[in-house]
């Protein structure tokens, strides 16, 4: 079994961010999203693993995963235009061969691990096994219906009147013949290669697909609200007390909270779950729940919640800073001038709520 990651795409609803690094790299409780999803192929027991990258961010995920050693994993990387997920899929035939695979989005977060759904897939002998969650609102997503055997019968791509609520969750095993339907189909509206229109060939050609549903919980990164509730849900389940920085007299630590090394704090309150990077500097500042600050950053004479704030960041004087998400570098302070301008440098495609 080999592992197919996809980590290209375009990332356009997280500008200006993606313009300096991959969506796959934001972290998550100051992990990025790609280091969860090896994790899972990884405990899987996948070693041979293919990441797809874009050409515009492909060296950023390059530099972060290296050669796979940190997740003891053997990683070649494939170039591709964002043509779709089934297009990833021909572009990387030579590297999977004949052998089946994992195919995982790099911007996905599962609550459980995958190692089940790959021994259900090898024992039933399988030639597609799609991972379902039950969702709210099935319109936005591909959609399956199954019979009562649980078997894929069809799937359907952001249906306006939805058979079902069970949307497709990023995460499929496929056996070589994904490869013969890919070829039969053609580029949809968008001019993608959809890997549901694939799957749906392998029904027709009478293949063996089948689903699982997923207990846990399911996120979708791709925009700004969605990394918050991830870095929320990770911070809840994952961050224990582990205090390596160094805290004066007058802070006061309370709930659950990582601070890393060189991070000083004085003069504050941290209200886990909080996670706080290396060689930072948090000053006369409230930091509350739900916020995962990065390295090298200054937190002074701020009050901040529910907030991801990547490295090098400085926030300054800010009495309320809530539901944000902070690139690396960013600096935001406050206006001493008397009238109330704004006075901004804002990078293309930001978004700015006052
Ligand atoms: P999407 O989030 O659907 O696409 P995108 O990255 O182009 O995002 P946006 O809509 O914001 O522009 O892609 C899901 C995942 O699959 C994501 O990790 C990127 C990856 N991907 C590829 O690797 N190749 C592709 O051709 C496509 C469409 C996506």
């Amino acid at each position: 079994m080999k592992a197919l990651i996809l980590s290209g795409g375009k990332g356009t609803r997280l500008r200006p961010l993606t313009f300096t690094t991959a969506k796959q790299l934001i972290p998550v409780a100051n992990k990025p999203i790609l280091g969860y999803v090896l994790d899972q192929t990884s405990q899987a027991g996948i070693e041979d693993t293919a990441i797809i990258i874009a050409h515009e961010t492909g060296e950023y995920v390059k530099d972060y995963v290296k050669d796979g050693s940190a997740w003891r994993i053997r990683v070649t990387y494939i170039p591709q235009e964002p043509l779709g997920l089934a297009h990833a899929v021909k572009t990387a035939k030579n590297f999977l061969k004949d052998e089946p695979f994992v195919m995982c989005l790099g911007d996905n977060l599962l609550g459980e691990g995958i190692k089940k759904l790959v021994e259900k897939f090898k024992k039933e002998k399988l030639d597609a096994l799609i991972l379902l969650k039950e969702v709210e609102n099935p319109t936005a997503f591909g959609v399956a219906v199954l019979d009562d055997k649980g078997n894929v019968v069809k799937l359907i791509e952001k249906p306006k009147q939805p058979p079902s609520n069970l949307a497709l969750v990023g995460v499929y095993i496929f056996s070589p013949r994904i490869h013969d339907a890919i070829d039969k189909i053609k580029p949809s509206w968008r001019n993608e290669l959809e890997i549901t229109d694939a799957i749906q060939e392998l029904i027709n050609m009478g293949c063996k697909v089948k689903s699982e549903i997923l207990k846990s919980w399911w996120l979708d990164t791709g925009k700004k609200d969605d990394i918050l509730t991830a870095n929320s849900i990770v911070l809840d389940e994952y961050v224990k007390n582990e205090i390596h920085g160094s805290l004066d007299k007058k802070s006061k630590v309370t709930g659950r909270v990582k601070i890393d090394i060189g991070t000083v704090v004085i003069n504050s309150i941290i209200r886990g779950p909080v996670v706080i990077g290396k060689n930072s500097h948090i000053e006369n500042s409230f930091i509350g729940p739900y916020t995962s600050i990065g390295d090298d950053t200054k937190i002074i004479d701020s009050s901040i919640e529910h907030c991801v704030i990547l490295n090098n960041a400085e926030v300054r004087e800010i009495e309320r800073l809530e539901d944000s998400l902070i690139g690396k570098e960013v600096k935001v302070s406050k206006n001493h001038n008397s009238h109330k301008a704004l006075r901004l440098m804002i990078g293309d495609y930001s978004e700015i709520e006052v």
